[in-house]
């Protein structure tokens, strides 16, 4: 059993190039070394306190220290942290590829520091490069809102957890996109964001293979809608556990991490972002298991932004309309649209097809939510530095704010 766990030491340190550097950076440790091992001459060696404030602080002392007789304008190759009688080496790169090469070469050699870009004040930068270089985790990423989440944020130069129930899914996406852009842009989690040990084994894994995070989204969800007269309290749980009792799962277990990372990054912040739906906003008829876990999560939302704000982490939800191109809608055997037209919900609908134009009659912009649609909210909200505790519509007019 190692004295060393990455799940507590890997976000203070990639806070820590984060704090030096003011962009993204991944983070892989090496094996433990052994007795007879030297470190290399330019490492920084850091004894690390178990708790979290002392071991922030000897961090940052020693880092100080390091800089000082370095020039002052370079950080560390590798960071070596004892505890005990045990010794672990951390590498930093700019993107996981480049800290896994310096890991393999046992690169060592101090990184430069490039000075600050200036921008030009009141200036926003390129939408889409908001993302680029980050890492981010979605949940439910293997099919439906979450893959094209996934896809979007990879097309835009960030490097993606697929987490998801359906590990061959999530496997299938990430090799995929793996193999097409050429560089480690997906990486495959197994998770059941209603299961706590799941979730916290999770985050767990992205604290070992990176270091940390800058955007969790969270968007796995599920609906089983029913006459509250008929719905049983199981289907009603099912549907709560995994909508609502999920998000305060991963908000716990990513606000650990992100809170542990913003230690010595305090400048630097980081999202949650719950995919919610217009079901948050108003009511939805016959479907109220679905329609309260999703309001609910929106009051989570602004409570947990309200404490995390502290420590730099925005939380925010985005309400997307209905995704009419999805599987939940489109799939021909158990999508909606087939289930709306067998139960007679939509009156007169005599095809599949009548249904979806009479789903797209009730959106002012006459038509379905699409991927893009919802890329474009997360950009915004990762972009916007002064919100949080915020639902944003996406939903072509169809449902507004009062
Ligand atoms: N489809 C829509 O029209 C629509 C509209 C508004 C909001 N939303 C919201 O968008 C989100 C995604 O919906 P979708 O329609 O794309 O769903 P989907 O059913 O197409 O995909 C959901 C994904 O989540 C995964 N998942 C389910 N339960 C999980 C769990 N317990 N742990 C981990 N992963 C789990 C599934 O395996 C699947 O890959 C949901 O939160 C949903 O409420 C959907």
């Amino acid at each position: 059993m190692s004295d060393i766990s990455h799940t507590f030491a890997a976000p203070l340190l990639r806070g820590l190039y984060i704090g030096a550097f003011g962009r993204p950076m991944a983070l892989v440790p090496g094996s433990a070394l052994g007795a007879a091992e030297g470190e290399a001459p330019e490492a920084l060696s850091v004894e690390l306190p178990r708790e979290e404030g002392p071991a922030a602080g000897a961090l940052s002392a020693s880092l100080a220290a390091w800089r000082g007789s370095h020039g002052g304008q370079h950080m560390p190759g590798c960071v070596v942290l004892r505890s005990g009688s045990e010794r672990r080496a951390y590498w930093p790169g700019l993107g996981l590829d480049d800290a896994r090469r310096r890991m393999e070469r046992r690169d060592a050699a101090p990184l430069p520091v490039p000075p600050p870009t200036a921008e030009i004040a009141g200036s926003a930068r390129r939408r889409s490069g908001v993302v680029e270089g980050r890492i981010a985790l979605v949940t439910g990423g293997a099919q439906g809102f979450g893959e094209e989440i996934v896809r979007g944020l990879v097309a835009s130069g960030a490097l993606v957890y697929v987490a998801d129930l359906n590990l061959a899914g999530a496997e299938r996406l990430s090799s995929e996109l793996n193999a097409a852009a050429g560089r480690a842009a997906a990486i495959p989690v197994s998770v059941n964001v209603s299961d706590e040990a799941s979730v916290e084994a999770m985050f767990a894994l992205v604290a070992e293979r990176s270091g940390g995070l800058d955007l969790v989204v969270s968007n796995a969800g599920v609906l089983k809608a029913s006459s509250v007269l008929e719905q049983e309290l199981a289907a009603f749980k099912f549907v709560t556990d995994v909508n609502y009792v999920g998000f305060f799962l991963v908000t716990k277990h990513a606000g650990l991490l992100l809170r542990r990372q913003a230690r010595l990054a305090a400048l630097w912040p980081t999202d949650i972002v719950q995919v919610n739906s217009k079901s948050g906003l108003e009511g939805s008829n016959r479907n109220g298991s679905y329609a309260g876990s999703k309001f609910g999560g929106i009051g989570l939302v602004q409570s947990f932004a309200l404490e995390l704000v502290e420590w730099g982490i925005k939380v925010n939800a985005i309400c997307p309309g209905n995704f009419l191109d999805g599987p939940l809608w489109s799939d021909p055997v158990k999508g909606l649209f087939v289930q709306y037209l067998q139960s007679g919900k939509v009156p007169g609908a005599k095809t599949v097809e009548d249904v979806r134009k009479a789903y797209e009659a009730k959106v002012p912009m006459r038509r379905g939510c699409v991927g893009e649609d919802v890329m474009r909210a997360i950009y915004y909200l990762v972009e916007q530095e002064y919100e949080t505790g915020q639902a944003l519509p996406v939903t072509g007019g169809q449902v507004m704010l009062s």
